[in-house]
């Protein structure tokens, strides 16, 4: 599949074979005796070392030769005499594809913010940093179609543009193609949606969920994966206003598949990442560790491998939202009144709470169940008692939610009674209802937020960090 890349070459044994490498110059260092050209072209963390004699090439060719810049180099395969690499490449010829000029090149050799590379999206992946991210990312990706084809889900394709709220939370973009300078009006003064594209209002979706469990329907266990949007003005580290989500629904699962299903989930991917993404993981677990060297022991991470490995290895907790609520009624925090917020049957679980149970309390990850009906989706299974929903969230230390799932209501009466109690209009959503109409069954699911397993895989701390181009309130750059 092409040239060999660097990640190949680096692999090779060397016998003085000539080999051509592509790539682009991270550093390059003039000693007395030899020209060291490091290049770097992707495939891996690590670079390939070049190198000339002093005089090999004109002073005018190395001049170009400069951080940033794309070379072709034709040389020699041979034993590396430093010690930081089994093989060099000597170099016979050196064609500049692309030059950098240092003045205006933004990525020189020296530690940059992650602020400002969030600045310079378009070349932040030319850096350790991001291309380690984006390789880990890709191999998560690659991960999570493995697992459910390994375990018989079809990839389901759902619309990305769609006239409902899954979520019935009302942060949709909207999809338009009306003429914002001049709307058509209807005879009342609204805004007049037939003229619109679609004949109706459309919007960007927050989810893939219904229309997934229309085809778990029929295919019993499907997932998606693709991008689901969120005008949420939510300016986090959590949050972006465009995220990748995954999504399996499954027909005749109850609440407990569900969970299971989802704890051997990510654990499955992190180990693949684990066992293919070594390098990178060792890079970035040496970045963390640089880092903490300026914070007190206690505010120390645990290195990133180990705490991987300790997601992996261990059961997670599971607990109702109503034992969750008795651990938080009786912790230090909530008796000498640290929590901003209150604790109190009902409440919407804030990010501290979430964060006492998982990083205080119970030091791993957590999966909590039945929460009251008030706080969750209309789609949700009542419990017997009438006050809960079989939803299931899964909390990550120094994440929080990563997943949120339940068990869907499967009794038409009880879903078109809460559909009309949360103020969704039934006629938007009669083709999901029909599902419940003719051969409802039982079924579940959950929505993975994919930068979020990438963020807690990576070790990063903010979620603009570990998508390319990252989209959140006032930023749509790039
Ligand atoms: O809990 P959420 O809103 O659930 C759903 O959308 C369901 N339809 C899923 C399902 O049952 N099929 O979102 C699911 C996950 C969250 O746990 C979180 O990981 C992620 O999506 N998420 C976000 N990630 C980044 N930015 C945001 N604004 C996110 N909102 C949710």
């Amino acid at each position: 599949m092409g040239p060999l890349q660097i990640k190949d070459i680096l692999q090779t044994s060397p016998e003085n074979q000539s080999v051509t490498v592509k790539g682009w110059v991270r550093t390059k260092r003039e000693s007395k005796n030899a020209i060291f050209i490091a290049l770097n072209d992707g495939s891996t963390i690590h670079n390939i070392q070049a190198v000339a004699e002093p005089g090999q090439f004109s002073a005018e060719l190395l001049s170009t030769v400069t951080t940033g810049s794309c070379l072709k180099i034709t040389g020699q395969l041979v034993e590396s005499q430093g010690s930081g690499q089994a093989v060099e490449v000597k170099i016979d010829d050196i064609l500049v594809y692309g030059t950098a000029d240092p003045e205006s090149f933004p990525l020189q050799p020296k530690k940059h913010s992650l602020e400002f590379l969030r600045e310079i999206a378009h070349l932040r992946p030319r850096t350790n940093t991001f291309s380690a991210i984006l390789r880990i990312r890709h191999a998560l990706a690659f991960a999570v179609h493995q697992y459910f084809n390994d375990g018989g889900f079809f990839y389901l394709h759902t619309p990305v543009i769609t006239a409902s709220d899954a979520e019935g939370a009302g942060e949709m973009f909207r999809v338009t193609t009306l003429n914002l300078n001049k709307l058509p009006r209807t005879e009342e003064g609204a805004i007049n949606f037939k003229e619109d594209f679609f004949g109706r209002e459309a919007n960007l979706t927050v989810s893939g969920q219904l229309e997934g469990e229309l085809g778990a329907m029929a295919l019993s266990k499907i997932y998606t994966f693709g991008p689901t949007f969120r005008a949420e003005n939510s300016n986090t580290t959590r949050h972006l206003a465009e995220f990748w989500m995954i999504e399996p629904e499954m027909a005749f699962f109850e609440l407990e598949d569900n969970m299971n299903l989802a704890e051997d989930f990510v654990k499955k991917v992190i180990t693949y990442a684990l066992i293919h993404c070594k390098d990178d993981l060792n890079f970035l677990q040496n970045r963390l560790a640089e880092e903490d060297k300026n914070k007190p022991q206690n505010e120390r991470s645990i290195p990133l491998l180990e705490k991987l490995s300790f997601v992996v290895d261990n059961p997670f907790e599971r607990l109702t939202y109503t034992e969750a609520i008795e651990i938080l009624l009786k912790s230090k925090p909530h008796k000498e009144k640290k929590f901003q917020y209150p604790v109190g049957w009902g409440i919407d679980l804030s990010s501290e709470h979430e964060r006492y149970l998982v990083e205080k309390h119970f030091k791993k990850p957590v999966i909590l169940t039945n929460y009251p009906k008030e706080i969750k989706s209309f789609y949700m299974k009542l419990d017997e008692d009438g006050k809960t929903v079989r939803a299931m969230d899964v909390l990550f230390p120094g994440i929080g939610e990563i997943i949120g799932g339940s068990q869907r209501e499967e009794d038409y009466d009880k879903l078109l009674g809460r559909v009309k109690e949360v103020g969704i209009d039934p006629e938007n959503l009669w083709w999901y209802l029909e599902t419940r109409k003719f051969g409802t069954a039982p079924h579940s699911g959950f929505g993975l937020g994919f930068e979020r397993l990438v963020l807690f895989v990576t070790g990063m701390s903010n979620i603009r960090d570990v998508i390319p181009f990252p989209r959140y309130p006032k930023s749509a750059e790039f």
